[in-house]
């Protein structure tokens, strides 16, 4: 094993260096190493007191989570921690960069900290699903209270080193040389011990820890990781120090095998790898400095935001000048609201606005390296656009299409440039979503799509490669989920029903009260659109377009699949909904059955897994993980539940069959059955 940890010595100082690139994750070897250094520490007479710190530009950003699946090898973090306070000499931590999870634990084992501005502490544990097993529920509330405690660790929260000066989580900011300063602290402390572990637990009986309690319940609803990091934060009140170790560690040690935790896992490791495609070779992505959107409406304005918000200069460009002023007022009123609620300091609010620029004159164009087309979405009117910014972008300038829709190449055809044009698709609002596919057209040369995934990462997105497919990875998925659920309202379940039994199941919101919420018009235009079309073999439920018939376009309508009188907070079930649709099943001869919440629950993710099989069988989604990544982060999919890929694994490739010809039964005519065998086995 190459040695991770390695001891300097800085007079009668030592410096312990943890050297795991590229994060300086928390392991086995780390570990091993740790144990020896201080063991070192302790016996050397020479040595009076130490300094941890990690090499390169961070402290211990997190744990090697692979190692979380299976049995922990010795020696574990507590025993390093343990070894830490019982060595008779001061330990420092140095802190730069992140000091996450175990990392930030081993820090609080620690007789001081110390930081570099700029680094960010936590214990993001929940977040995965576990809770810290190395003392951060004992030793956190003993430096910042309970209620701190808890809306610390139940958010994972990362504390920035200011904040965390204030709250007493660090000492120090180191003004200079981090290194300096922590080997000056520690002689500072020489011959003095002072362990977090002997300080005092303020009660856990206030209305304090009360609201915190239940704040945290309510954001972290269905994880049962939360639950029982309250309990282990409160026990600090009337538990003595080492039976509340010990406690913890044992739900530790039961909570990373549980399924929630590799739930959480296997999204984790499929967001991080969701931007990098082996299909793009070693391809670079092409240098961005100076972005233009075109378009200043709804997703045009919020584009500009996300782009600016991560230090792009930004020309956006208009055909109407009302339109273009609108959209400068949008941005302007959401930055003013940003800073007026505390969440942006006004000059950061007044740097981004400055970046700004507005235009209505196309030649300007000419100085941007990445050009972000939002205009209507008509196949003429995009083709036109592309022609124009053709005629004036400079050579290499990448050319991206946020299209949901329309075929990439037909619109990369109206250039002379095909190769650089990429579809963008970012999803509404687009400042706030995480998800954005990034389109492959047929010419895409890798380094353009390299430069959509490497924007995406800038922007703090999750950037999934999709290939150029009638509604790309995303809007497919959807629309099988929408139908699935229409084919259940047909059979028997009301709207609400199966709204509530996919909300109880963990989606943000139900497929109903979405389609109500972003207007049932536009899937009513699209299927008129494709009348002519379409299988006359498959099924088709006539629901929704009895509903826009009947003028019932959603919210904006005041109703929609649900009654939006005035004065109502949210989604009203309808009677005249239920009449509609029961003349509709009648038209059909449908007699109307009870469906369960669990047959609602499991033909959604049946149908999503089967269109998701068939997504890779087209080559549109390249990994089925990115299947799950699109889920999570674009449809309100719960995370814990780990994505309908995760699921399909779980299930198991024979249950899977079995559940799949019984869908495809229920579905009747048109049912297109996908590869299970090939998403159950590929690699990721
Ligand atoms: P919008 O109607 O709010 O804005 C479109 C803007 O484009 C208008 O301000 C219009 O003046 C401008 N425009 C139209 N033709 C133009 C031209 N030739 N030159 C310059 N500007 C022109 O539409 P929205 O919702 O922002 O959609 C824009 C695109 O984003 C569409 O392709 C849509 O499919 C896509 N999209 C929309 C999402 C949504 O939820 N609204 C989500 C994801 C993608």
């Amino acid at each position: 094993m190459t040695p991770r940890v390695h001891l300097e010595r800085d007079g009668e100082i030592a410096v312990i260096m943890i050297d795991n690139p590229p994060i300086n994750a928390g392991s086995a070897a780390v570990r091993q190493g740790l144990m020896a250094a201080i063991e070192t520490l302790r016996s050397d007479d020479t040595l009076e007191g130490a300094v941890l710190i990690g090499a390169g530009n961070t402290f211990i950003a997190g744990s090697d989570l692979r190692e979380f699946g299976q049995p922990l090898t010795e020696p574990q973090l507590p025993s390093v921690i343990v070894a830490i306070e019982a060595c008779g000499k001061p330990v420092v931590a140095a802190l730069q960069g992140a000091a996450l999870g175990g990392g930030f634990e081993l820090a609080l084992g620690c007789d001081a900290r110390v930081a570099a501005p700029g680094t960010v502490v936590g214990l993001p544990e929940v977040t995965l699903g576990i809770i810290p097993g190395a003392g951060g529920t004992q030793r956190l509330p003993r430096i910042v209270g309970i209620p701190r405690a808890i809306r610390m660790i139940c958010s994972g929260e990362r504390v920035p080193a200011a904040a965390a000066l204030e709250a007493g989580l660090v000492d120090q900011i180191a003004a200079g040389d981090l290194r300096s300063a922590a080997v000056a602290h520690a002689r500072q402390l020489k011959g003095k011990k002072q362990r977090v572990r002997e300080r005092v637990v303020p009660s856990a009986q206030s209305a304090e820890v009360d609201e915190a309690t239940s704040a945290a319940l309510k954001a972290g609803k269905r994880r049962p990781a939360v639950q029982a990091a309250i309990d282990a934060i409160k026990a600090t009140a009337h538990v003595g120090f080492d039976d509340g170790l010990a406690d913890e560690r044992a739900v530790f040690q039961r909570l990373r095998i549980s399924r929630e935790a590799f739930a959480l896992r296997h999204q984790f490791f499929a967001e991080r790898d969701s931007a990098k495609h082996p299909s793009l070779g070693e391809a670079t992505p092409r240098a961005v400095e100076h972005v233009a959107v075109i378009g200043a409406g709804t997703m045009g304005s919020g584009i500009a935001i996300a782009v600016l918000d991560a230090g792009y200069r930004v020309l956006l460009l208009e055909q109407d000048a009302a339109a273009l002023e609108r959209g400068a007022q949008r941005i302007h009123a959401h930055y003013a609201t940003r800073v007026q609620g505390g969440k942006l300091g006004a000059s950061a609010g007044a740097t981004c606005e400055a970046r700004l620029k507005t235009s209505l004159d196309w030649a300007e164009l000419a100085q941007a390296d990445l050009v972000i087309e939002a205009v209507f979405e008509e196949l003429g009117v995009k083709q036109q656009v592309f022609q124009r910014i053709d005629a004036v972008a400079r050579p290499g300038a990448v050319l991206a299409s946020n299209t949901s829709y329309l075929d990439l190449d037909a619109i990369a055809a109206a250039t002379s440039r095909p190769q650089d044009v990429i579809g963008l698709h970012f999803f509404s609002p687009a400042n706030v979503m995480k998800l954005m596919e990034v389109v492959r057209g047929q010419a895409s040369a890798p380094d353009a799509l390299a430069t959509g995934l490497a924007l995406g990462k800038r922007l703090k997105k999750l950037p999934v490669l999709t290939g150029n497919a009638f509604g790309f990875i995303g809007n497919r998925l959807y629309a099988a989920y929408r139908r699935q659920c229409e084919f259940m309202v047909e059979e028997g379940a009301w709207p609400e029903q199966v709204d509530a039994a996919l909300q109880a199941f963990g989606f943000a919101m139900g497929p109903f009260a979405v389609a109500d919420l972003s207007g049932l018009d536009i899937a009513w235009r699209m299927r008129q659109a494709q009348a002519a079309t379409r299988d006359p073999q498959a099924r088709y439920v006539h629901i929704p377009d009895r509903l826009c018939e009947a003028g019932r376009l959603g919210r904006k309508t005041g109703a929609g699949y649900y009654g939006y009188p005035e004065g109502s907070k949210g989604p009203q079930v309808d009677e005249a909904v239920h009449e509609l649709i029961a003349f509709c099943r009648a038209e059909k001869g449908v007699v109307p059955r009870s469906l369960s919440d669990d047959e609602i629950v499991r033909r959604v993710l049946l149908a999503i897994v089967n269109e998701a099989a068939l997504l890779l069988a087209e080559g549109v989604a390249e990994r089925a993980t990115d299947v799950d990544v699109v889920l999570v982060n674009g449809y309100g999919f719960p995370r814990w539940e780990g994505g309908p890929v995760f699921w399909a694994r779980e299930r198991g490739a024979a249950a899977l069959q079995d559940d799949m010809l019984w869908l495809a039964g229920l579905c009747g005519p048109g049912f297109v059955a996908g590869d299970l065998h090939h998403l159950l086995t590929t690699e990721n």
